[in-house]
């Protein structure tokens, strides 16, 4: 049977206090104790247990991740991001889904709060007013949003630049000359969404082309969603000449949608989506995109949480990194 503190600290011959602040790296211990308590624990195959040591340490080492949708290649890569930083400082990511789903986010992260996790990266869901999130900030657990703020939380928030990515794609389509161009589009409750819809009524209207609520189709936030939303405006006689989807699931529906109606790209429909996935480049043409920096925006908040488990106490910090308008052959600019 793996052995316990009591053993190792009886085998390197030092307290059980001491054979724990050095196996679990805090307080004071010299190297050299150091160095015989963790031969000690290997000689012996002992095995910490977490739960009783965050009942001394106070910390589980574990952070919870509460993403939108475990399925979507966008929160898969900002949470490697996060778990390539915390774990280089010895922390385990727990991660949650909540389907962009309030109730499932409020049980995800009550459910990270009973295991006691240090701390928590949220991606909050339509509608979240953060009340939640408060009462965990207010235990003194460190909480950083991801991809989206929450309007009236003072709270750490890492996103990007949504309503100017948004106005660079349809700016570009503008400058190609479409006048008439769609949107398809989840939740405006998804704040990164509302933000990107913004985006594009500005750039509309900064081109004098028409801001017609009936080119823009909104729905649910999965891809046959998008294909459904997509097929909505391509239906019409008075089809737009172009389409700006507003994730990259909305962007693979409507790629269904222009191939289900033998439409070219970009002959018939141009095609400009925010968020750059591998596929991207792998379809014919290849989509022009807005890319976001998706395991730096992982990296970013993995850091702010670090900073705030080693005692920054200063006030909440709100970083928008930038995107980027990446032109392929779909909106038939030139690359
Ligand atoms: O579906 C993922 C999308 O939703 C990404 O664009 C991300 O920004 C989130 O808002």
């Amino acid at each position: 049977m793996a052995g316990t503190i009591r053993d190792v600290a009886r085998e390197a011959g030092v307290s059980q206090a001491t054979a724990a602040r050095a196996l679990a790296g805090y307080g004071y211990v010299s190297p050299a104790t150091r160095h015989r308590v963790r031969k000690a624990a290997t000689s012996i195959g002992y095995r910490p247990n977490v739960v009783a040591r965050s009942l001394v340490s106070g910390a589980t080492k574990t952070i919870g991740v509460v993403v939108g949708d475990i399925e979507n290649p966008f929160f898969a890569g900002a949470a490697r991001g996060i778990a390539d930083v915390l774990e280089r400082d010895g922390y385990t990511l727990l991660l949650a889904n909540s389907d962009e789903d309030l109730g499932r986010e409020r049980r995800a992260v009550e459910a990270l709060r009973a295991r006691q996790v240090d701390g928590l990266a949220v991606v909050p869901s339509s509608g979240d007013d953060g009340a939640h999130l408060a009462a965990i900030l207010r235990e003194g657990r460190p909480v950083v949003l991801l991809d989206r703020p929450i309007a009236g939380l003072a709270v750490d928030a890492v996103l990007v630049d949504n309503r100017a990515g948004a106005e660079r794609a349809v700016h570009h389509l503008a400058s190609l000359g479409h006048r008439r161009i769609g949107l398809v589009g989840d939740s405006p409750g998804i704040v990164s969404t509302g933000e990107r819809i913004d985006g594009y009524r500005t750039a509309l209207a900064a081109a004098g082309a028409p801001v017609d609520d009936a080119l823009v189709s909104l729905g649910g936030s999965t891809i046959d969603e998008g294909h459904r939303l997509a097929r909505a405006l391509l239906d019409r006689p008075d089809r737009p000449s172009a389409l700006f989807t507003v994730n990259n699931f909305m962007t693979a529906g409507a790629l269904g949608a222009i191939r289900e109606l033998n439409l070219r790209i970009p002959e018939d429909v141009a095609l400009v989506g925010f968020d750059d996935l591998d596929w991207t480049t792998l379809v014919d043409p290849p989509i022009t995109v807005v890319a976001q920096p998706v395991a730096e925006l992982g990296r970013a908040v993995a850091e702010r949480l670090l900073e705030r488990l080693r005692g920054d106490l200063g006030p909440p910090q709100e970083l928008r990194l930038r995107t980027r308008l990446v032109v392929r052959g779909s909106c038939g600019g030139r690359a």
